[in-house]
């Protein structure tokens, strides 16, 4: 799919040949003196056609366009919410074997974050996930033309919009995958790949090579499963080697059944979307290939399944992480932490300027923020204020959670030096805890998606989320040009 943006008004959009044509129609809409503006008037005029969010007018062939289906489109005061709830239903209604070219025209200047809004809502409305279907219907929609008569001040939204799409496509399409297409083996071949494209180089680890360097806490989980564990190593080099890099962290649990601690069986089958922050990781390295900011990015997946064979870790069993701290673990199902410890212990080697993981680590943080906001924790408030404006910026928003000590008191065991558990209360925030014990030598966040990485319901699937709010973090990070 293919995205452009012009610098045209109504009349000059409603000369472009396309299957569909959506016009959006803010509260602050002038009319000019072509034809679509005074048919725009008239459907105001005659009460057929508000501009209020959420109206809308369908016309068949209109004399006033050379598109095939226009509609107009109420986009009230034209802010990003309004934009992407009235674009959503606008393609919804159009969308068929029949569109392949698309325009969507401001019919009043854009603002920025309604234009990322156009980018998102229309990629996210016609994605469609084919890969494990005998007759795949894909995507038909090829071509995107995005007018306003000040592209020029949008122009820089717009490209970053459409290259975080690329990217939270990616993401979509790995954690869309059932578990026995999106093995450990197959999620580290889809890293592998993307060093095909500039900048970007990857080092896979395997069994072998992950004893040796200590990781018994990541191997723990590896253990009950026939798929052998995968430590993959992403790097994006756009800056000179002696700059710092941002270290993202992935959680790859490619299927969690939960271990001997077992998960009931009602809707099991979503937790092959386990894998979803180390999804998110090739994601961005996708959009980073495709916007090339001039910084340095590693990324680091543990990559496993949660299963259960004879050889599988059991509750009470204790095991030593990488960073020699021994690990209780009381419940097989809090095996995200286990997997990460090792990683985040790993990330020290690269004196990183932050670290940030991404993890569909606690249902506990479904139940705090549900699907709308990623919970996000920081130990250091630059770094947070910093993750927390990039989530707004790119409509992909988290929320900040307490790291209070208290919260570890939970963690306490007579067995070990940390128990894989705290209490029932406040559980994303317990497994946060255990994750800041790995994380003394750099500035680090936790982003906890397990709310936001995928849908339930008719609607299941991955959402994309958050490569757009990691995207715009280290856009950030990068000198302006
Ligand atoms: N992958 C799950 C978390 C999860 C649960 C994500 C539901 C999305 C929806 C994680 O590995 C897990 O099982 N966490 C346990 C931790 C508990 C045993 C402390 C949980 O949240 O129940
Ligand atoms: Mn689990
Ligand atoms: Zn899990």
């Amino acid at each position: 799919m293919n995205f452009e943006l012009k610098s045209i008004g109504l009349e000059g959009a409603a000369t472009e040949k396309c299957d569909a044509l959506i016009v959006l129609v803010s509260q602050d809409f002038k009319a000019g003196k072509d034809d679509l503006s005074a048919l725009l008037v008239q459907t105001l005029k005659s009460g057929d056609f508000e501009t209020k969010a959420g109206k809308s007018l369908s016309l068949y062939r209109p004399a006033q366009a050379s598109a095939t289906r226009v509609v107009l489109v109420g986009v009230g005061s034209g802010s990003a919410r309004d934009v992407r709830g009235a674009l959503m239903s606008a393609v919804a209604s159009v969308k068929s074997s029949a569109l392949k070219k698309l325009v969507v025209c401001f019919a009043a200047p854009a603002r920025e974050d309604a234009v990322r809004a156009v980018v998102t809502a229309v990629a996210d409305t016609t994605y469609t996930y084919t890969t494990t279907k005998s007759k795949p219907e894909g995507r038909v929609l090829t071509k995107v033309l995005v007018t306003t008569t000040n592209a020029s001040e949008v122009k820089n939204t717009f490209d970053r919009a459409v290259g975080i799409v690329v990217g939270a496509e990616l993401t979509k399409e790995w954690a869309n995958r059932p578990a026995n297409h999106a093995t450990p083996t197959l999620l580290a071949e889809a890293a592998q790949a993307l060093a095909e494209l500039p900048k970007i180089s990857c080092e896979v680890l395997g069994p072998k090579e992950v004893a040796k360097l200590g990781m018994g806490s990541f191997m723990a989980v590896a253990q009950g499963s026939d798929q052998p564990l995968r430590f993959i190593i992403l790097k994006y080099t756009g800056a000179a080697k002696t700059q710092a890099p941002t270290v993202l962290v992935g959680k790859g649990i490619t299927f969690d059944c939960g271990g001997i601690s077992i998960k009931p069986a009602a809707e099991m089958d979503e937790m092959k979307f386990d894998m979803s922050g180390a999804a998110s990781v090739l994601g961005v390295f996708r959009s980073l290939a495709a916007l090339k900011p001039a910084i340095n990015v590693i990324g680091l997946i543990p990559a496993c399944e949660n299963m259960v064979n004879g050889r599988a870790v059991k509750p009470g069993d204790v095991v030593t992480s990488m960073s020699g701290q021994t690990i209780e673990i009381l419940n097989t199902d809090a095996e995200g932490r286990l997997v990460l410890c090792d990683a985040l212990t790993y990330a020290e080697r690269f004196k990183p300027a932050a670290v940030v993981d991404i993890a569909t680590l606690t249902g506990a943080c479904v139940i705090a923020l549900g699907g709308v906001r990623s919970g996000l924790f920081a130990s250091q408030e630059a770094l947070g204020t910093a993750l927390f404006a990039a989530g707004e910026s790119a409509q992909d928003g988290c929320w900040r959670m307490p790291l209070d000590e208290d919260y570890a008191e939970g963690l306490k065991t007579n067995f070990a030096d940390v128990a894989n558990l705290g209490g029932r209360a406040g559980g994303a925030i317990a497994a946060a805890k255990f994750l800041q014990r790995f994380t003394d030598k750099f500035p680090w966040a936790h982003l906890d998606i397990a709310g936001t990485a995928w849908k339930s319901g008719s609607a299941k699937g991955a959402t994309g989320r958050p490569v757009g709010l990691l995207v715009e973090y280290l856009m950030t990070l990068a000198p302006a040009k």
